[in-house]
């Protein structure tokens, strides 16, 4: 991990509680978001060019060509905005777009530009053709975000100086640069600053295949063997998410070590994800409560997020950000205006026979 990855992390990490639901719990090995303490097993594991990158092939294509566009008319390419759930390689394709233009890369993100001269500190410094990466930009704050609108458009930004009836306005022009921005919430950035953004990549949860893939490059790397369909068993229980994916990957190599001399075979990766607690559709027990709750409490629902989120033992906004799109993904719960219902699927998971009219069957 470079320094400045470091001190981002670190930053976030104490002065902005509000921005700590972005590390996921500890724990919890299916949850999508990072932890802390594995950023740095984590950057081992990027892949550092686009072909490198597994998966994701309408965004590897488009990007490929905005890239090669740019570099064949030797501009800076247009902005990038890199959109989708947590885990799924917005990071990884941030530094991979400064990779693949040779220019290097300048990380913040939006929680830690409070004012607008925190944005100015780091537009002065940058130098022809850098990227930019601000990650969770949809949490820049307001006038942080008209000075990037300005800086993005026209390159150039007005700095005030002074406070009062003395203060003055200083342009400063900015070398070209492209702005990389990534959001796990595209929906919260406001229409301009969407607008400014010449490319969106829009990341998707990966197919079972694409995780094998990463899963067993993951195991060449960290130097483990691994059968074949041990890394198909990992990877389906991964929740579409490489993140998951590396982490499952890592806990059964722990296990793997004690209990089967190091080799990932079929068994151990079973017995591993059997005491780590995933299940075969990459269930763990909060999400398994969750649907028990749902339909040995209530019959299949609707029940609303805090009757459940009491029910569990969890806050509702664990339930809400992590438990249930997954959970709605899988088409286990569907959302409803009256409340959270349990799908046919949720009661087949749980090996028990739905009534008649359970939504799904
Ligand atoms: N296509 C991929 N191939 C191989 N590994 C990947 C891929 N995408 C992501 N990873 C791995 O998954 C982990 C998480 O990726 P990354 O940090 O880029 O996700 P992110 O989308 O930025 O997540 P967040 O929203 O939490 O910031 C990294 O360790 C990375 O190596
Ligand atoms: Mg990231």
């Amino acid at each position: 991990m470079t320094d400045i990855e470091r001190t981002e992390f670190n930053v976030q990490d104490t002065s902005f509680p509000s921005a700590n639901d972005r590390f996921g719990q500890a724990g919890r090995d299916v949850d999508a978001r990072a932890q802390f303490e594995e950023l740095d097993a984590e950057s081992n594991l990027r892949p550092k060019s686009l072909d490198e990158f597994i998966g994701q092939p309408k965004v590897r294509k488009q990007l490929d060509l905005v890239l090669a566009g740019a570099k064949g008319r030797k501009v800076a390419p247009d902005h990038i905005l890199l959109s989708g759930p947590p885990g799924l390689g917005k990071t990884t394709m941030a530094m991979i777009i400064a990779q693949e233009m040779g220019t290097s890369l300048r990380m913040t993100s939006g929680p830690a530009l409070i004012r607008a001269g925190d944005l100015a500190a780091m537009l002065s410094n940058l130098l022809e053709g850098d990227i930019l990466f601000i990650d969770e930009i949809h949490r820049i704050a307001r006038p942080v975000e008209e000075m990037l609108y300005m800086a993005m458009e026209d390159f150039r930004i007005d700095v005030i100086v002074g406070k009062g009836p003395g203060a003055t306005s200083i342009p400063l022009e900015i070398p070209p640069f492209t702005l990389v921005g990534a959001t796990t919430r595209s929906g919260m950035l406001t229409g301009p600053l969407r607008d400014r953004f010449g490319f969106t990549a829009q990341m998707e949860f990966y197919e079972v295949e694409d995780l094998t893939k990463v899963v067993t490059r993951a195991a060449g790397i960290l130097g483990v063997e691994i059968s074949a369909d041990a890394a198909v068993e990992i990877a389906s229980r991964s929740r579409g998410t490489p993140r998951i994916a590396n982490r499952l990957l890592r806990r059964v190599r722990d296990f793997a070590d004690v209990h089967a001399g190091g080799v990932i075979d079929l068994g151990a990766a079973r017995a591993a994800l059997i005491v780590f607690d995933v299940d075969e559709s990459g269930l763990d027990r909060l999400d398994r409560a969750v649907l028990t709750t749902l339909i040995k409490g209530h019959g299949g629902g609707p029940v609303g997020v805090n009757s459940l989120a009491l029910a569990v033992g969890e806050e509702p906004s664990t339930i809400e950000e992590v438990c249930e799109p997954y959970l709605v993904r899988a088409g286990m719960i569907a959302r409803t205006s009256r409340g959270r219902v349990a799908t046919l699927s949720a009661w087949q998971h749980l090996g028990l026979q739905a009534p008649p009219g359970t939504l799904g069957s």
